[in-house]
C-alpha cells in the first residue's frame, strides 16, 4: 500500500517524502514542476537511498489520475500541491482557486471512486485570520482570511468538513502550518521560492549571502517585546514528521476529522529572527524598518498541546537549527 503524495518535489513536500520513505513507507509523488526542479526527487533518494515511484501530470488532470489510482495500491492521500504565494494569489484569485480547490477537489472525488477514504490536509495558521486569542487553540474562530491563498486552506477546510459530515467512514487530519522555516540537515533540498522571496526567512538567507541588499522590517510599532511581528516558525522536519504521526493516527485509529496545529508555542519576533541567525551562521543581516505590510497581524503562535497529546508530536528542533539549515541549503544550493 502506498501513499500518494501530490507536490512531492514540493519544499514542505519533499521534506515529507523523505520522513515517508525513512519510515519505510512506499510512495507514489504527482508533480508538474511548477513550482519545483526535477533534481528534488534525485536529491530524495540520496537522502533515504530509497526509491518511489513518480508522476509528472497536474494533480487535476482527472483521467490521469485515475491511471494512478488504477496502476497503483494507494492506502492515504497527502496533498501538498497548492499554490502558496500570498502576493500572488492576490493578483491571480482564480489560478488560486483552481488549483487549490479544484484540484483538492478531483483529488477527493478520484479518492472516492477508488475507495481510498484517508486524506491529510496541508492547512494554515491563516485560516485563523485576526487571532481570536494567542496562544491559537484549534477550536479558535477561523475565518477572515485576508487574500485569496488563505480563503483557499479555508474553504477546503469546510469542504473537508462536509465531506466527513456525509460519510463518516473517511479519516481526514488537517494540519495547520505555522511559519515552516529551515531545510534538511543534508542541504540537499530546501525552499526555492521563485523571484524575490515574499517570506521572512527565504529573505534573510539572501541578504546574509549578498543577493539582496536589506531587510526591510515590516513595522516596528506592533504591541509585540521589540515592536517587529511574532511568529511561530517551525523547523520543516519537525512539520513533515508531523505528517507521519498524523498518517498513523489514522491508520491505526477509529474514523474521524481531526484538526491540529503544526507550531513549536513559542513566538520570536522579526528582529529575534535577524539576531539568532546573525549568532548562528556568523553572517551579517543589515536591515531597515520599514510601514507596515498589508494584512500583517502584531502576533501569531500555537498552542501545540492538541497534537502533543493525540498525535504524540512535538517540534524538537530549536532557532539555532532552523537558521544553520536555512543557510547550509542556500551555500549549498548557489
Ligand atoms: C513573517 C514576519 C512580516 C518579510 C505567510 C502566510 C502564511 C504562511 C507563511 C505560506 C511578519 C515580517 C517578512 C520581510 C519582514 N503560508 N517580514 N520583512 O506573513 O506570517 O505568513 O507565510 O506559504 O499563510 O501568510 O510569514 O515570513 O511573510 O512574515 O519584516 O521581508 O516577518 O511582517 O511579521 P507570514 P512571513
Amino acid at each position: 500500500m502506498a501513499i500518494l503524495v501530490p507536490g512531492g518535489a514540493g519544499y514542505i513536500g519533499s521534506h515529507t517524502v523523505v520522513e515517508l520513505l525513512n519510515k519505510g513507507k512506499e510512495v507514489v509523488i504527482i508533480d508538474n514542476f511548477s513550482n519545483s526542479k526535477p533534481e528534488v526527487l534525485d536529491k530524495i533518494k540520496k537522502i533515504t537511498g530509497k526509491d518511489f515511484k513518480f508522476y509528472e501530470m497536474d494533480y487535476k488532470d482527472r483521467e490521469k489520475l485515475e491511471k494512478v489510482f488504477e496502476e497503483n495500491e494507494i492506502e492515504a492521500v497527502m496533498n501538498f500541491a497548492g499554490y502558496k504565494a500570498v502576493g500572488e494569489s492576490v493578483q491571480k484569485p482564480i489560478d488560486y482557486y483552481m488549483n487549490n480547490i479544484t484540484g483538492c477537489l478531483v483529488v477527493l472525488d478520484v479518492m472516492k471512486k477508488y475507495n481510498v477514504k484517508k486524506f491529510i490536509f496541508s492547512s494554515s495558521a491563516t485560516v485563523y485570520g485576526e487571532p481570536e486569542r494567542i496562544p491559537l487553540t484549534e477550536d479558535c474562530k477561523t475565518g477572515g482570511t485576508t487574500n485569496p491563498y488563505g480563503t483557499t486552506k479555508l474553504f477546503i477546510e469546510q469542504i473537508l468538513k462536509d465531506l466527513y459530515a456525509s460519510d463518516n467512514t473517511w479519516d481526514i487530519c488537517i494540519l495547520r502550518y505555522f511559519n515552516p522555516v529551515g531545510a534538511h540537515e543534508s542541504g540537499l533540498i530546501g525552499e526555492e521560492p521563485q523571484g524575490i522571496p515574499n517570506n521572512l526567512m527565504p529573505y534573510i538567507v539572501r541578504v546574509a549571502n549578498g543577493t539582496l541588499k536589506e531587510l526591510l522590517v515590516f513595522g516596528n510599532d506592533y504591541n509585540t517585546h521589540d515592536g517587529t511581528g511574532v511568529r511561530d516558525y517551525i523547523h520543516v522536519v519537525d512539520l513533515a514528521k508531523g505528517h507521519i504521526s498524523a498518517l498513523e493516527k489514522l491508520e491505526k485509529e477509529q474514523k474521524g476529522l481531526f484538526i491540529y496545529n503544526l507550531g513549536t508555542g513559542t513566538g520570536y519576533s522579526v528582529l529575534d529572527m535577524v539576531n539568532a541567525f546573525e549568532k548562528s551562521t556568523g553572517k551579517a543581516v543589515p536591515y531597515k524598518i520599514a510601514s507596515r505590510r498589508a494584512g500583517d497581524i502584531a502576533t501569531c503562535y500555537a498552542d501545540p498541546k492538541k497534537a502533543k497529546e493525540e498525535l504524540g508530536w512535538s517540534a524538537e528542533k530549536t532557532l539555532d537549527d532552523m537558521c544553520r539549515d536555512s543557510w547550509h541549503y542556500i551555500e549549498n544550493s548557489l
